[in-house]
């Protein structure tokens, strides 16, 4: 067998602080404090913190990331030590028994992450979680509440001048844009017993996410034009649907062809839909009953085939989706929806409900669309009460 040192591998001494008793006891601080080295390595799946020690440590400075060794001089020297690094995958072997993550190693070489990018990424991905139930744990729900909590934040304006040094701007009189603007703000109460009409859904994809001209450079390599713009002109961010409420499709998964302008329906959640809606928006339970849902989903092989381990890449990818979340959000207010993005989302279960390897694409956002509610019960923010004084009554 030969063996190479896996390509991505941070090292983090983390002390973890805990109460301890006996300490408290003793008459001392009532803290235990713990320093470990973490290996960190984005190419594993599940865990990817993984606990070594001095001697894991010092092996893995030893041992290239590039060549391949044969394995068995160090077997004979570092026996166990190797072994440990080899099960955890820190370490690969070109053996049928270390292929599981030697092929996860490779997929990540292969996809031209930036290092420290695909290490936050994988880090940032959750599973499971209910962030609305934490929120409520941590008594950090309302603005009042963070308040009391946290003191105050930075102030909410910056000044760069005296107030005397300022040249005032004139407020120009609003336009129809500037209208549009002001009907603009986060739903979070969308109307269940009304469903979307089909148009509407179909108006809003063709708008977002469809793509509106193609330039073929060759017939391998082809550009699309869409309402957005995107970084490289890449378009690398892909529509998956939750389809909750529209009139003439059936509740369930798809995924958008852009130039197809087509839906392409996929295997449904085995948690059920309403469930599943629930867990990938982590627990959001006023975001859940949108009648249509967009999970905005990078492939990041498609950026970084353009931008090779570039610092820039993964950052150019995230604002795409804050576009997109905009063209969303303006599109929905113009045709009288009300609309949403959060990016407290579980990655996780979203990846494998869609069948998607978060090395190659992962879900950033999810942006939802729909009729707003009657009533206001989860708040949203319409000081200028543009959004909900003015609202049409729903028929
Ligand atoms: C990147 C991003 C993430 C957001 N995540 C959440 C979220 O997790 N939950 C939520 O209720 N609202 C979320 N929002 C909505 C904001 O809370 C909202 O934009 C803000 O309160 C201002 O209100 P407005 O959009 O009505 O002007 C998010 C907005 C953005 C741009």
């Amino acid at each position: 067998m030969r063996i190479r040192r896996c390509a991505v591998v941070y090292l983090e001494p983390r002390e973890d602080a805990g109460f301890a008793l006996a300490s408290l006891l003793a008459g001392q601080a009532g803290i235990q404090r713990r320093l470990r080295w973490l290996a960190l390595a984005p190419h594993l799946q599940g865990e990817i913190e993984i606990e070594i020690d001095a001697d894991e440590r010092e092996l893995l400075g030893q041992l290239s990331p590039g060549a391949w060794v044969e394995a068995e001089p160090w077997q004979a020297q570092h026996g166990p030590v190797l072994a440990r690094l080899l099960d955890s995958g820190l370490v690969t072997g070109d053996d049928e028994r270390h292929a599981g993550h030697r092929e996860r190693d490779e997929a990540l070489r292969a996809a031209h992450w930036w290092p420290p990018a695909a290490l936050a990424h994988r880090l940032a991905r959750w599973q499971g979680l209910d962030s609305a139930a934490a929120m409520d744990a941590s008594e950090l729900s309302t603005a009042a509440d963070i308040r009391r909590q946290l003191g105050p934040p930075p102030a909410h304006t910056v000044e760069r001048a005296q107030p005397s040094q300022r040249l005032p701007l004139p407020r120009l009189p609003d336009g129809e844009f500037e209208r549009l603007l002001a009907r603009r703000a986060t739903c979070r109460n969308f109307d269940p017993a009304r469903a979307l009409p089909y148009d509407l859904f179909v108006r809003m994809l063709q708008r977002v996410f469809a793509a509106q001209a193609q330039v073929r450079i060759q017939d391998d390599t082809i550009f699309l034009k869409k309402h957005t713009p995107s970084g490289g002109g890449l378009h690398a961010t892909e529509a998956y649907l939750i389809v909750r409420n529209v009139e003439g499709v059936a509740p369930g998964l798809y995924h958008y062809h852009p130039t197809d302008h087509a839906l392409e329906p996929m295997a449904p959640p085995a948690m059920g839909l309403a469930q599943f809606a629930s867990r990938a928006l982590a627990g959001q339970h006023w975001f859940a009953d949108a009648h249509a849902m967009t999970v905005l989903t990078p492939r990041y092989a498609r950026s970084f085939w353009k931008y090779r381990r570039h610092a820039k890449a993964y950052r150019a990818l995230v604002l795409d989706s804050g576009h997109l979340s905009q063209t969303l959000y303006l599109s929905a207010t113009e045709l009288g929806l009300g609309a949403f993005v959060t990016s407290a989302i579980n990655e996780i279960d979203i990846e494998q409900a869609f069948g998607l390897d978060p090395l190659v694409e992962g879900p950033l956002a999810i942006c939802g669309f729909g009729w707003r509610g009657e009533h206001m019960r989860t708040s949203e923010f319409d000081p200028t009460e543009e959004v909900w004084n003015k609202k049409p009554k729903n028929p």
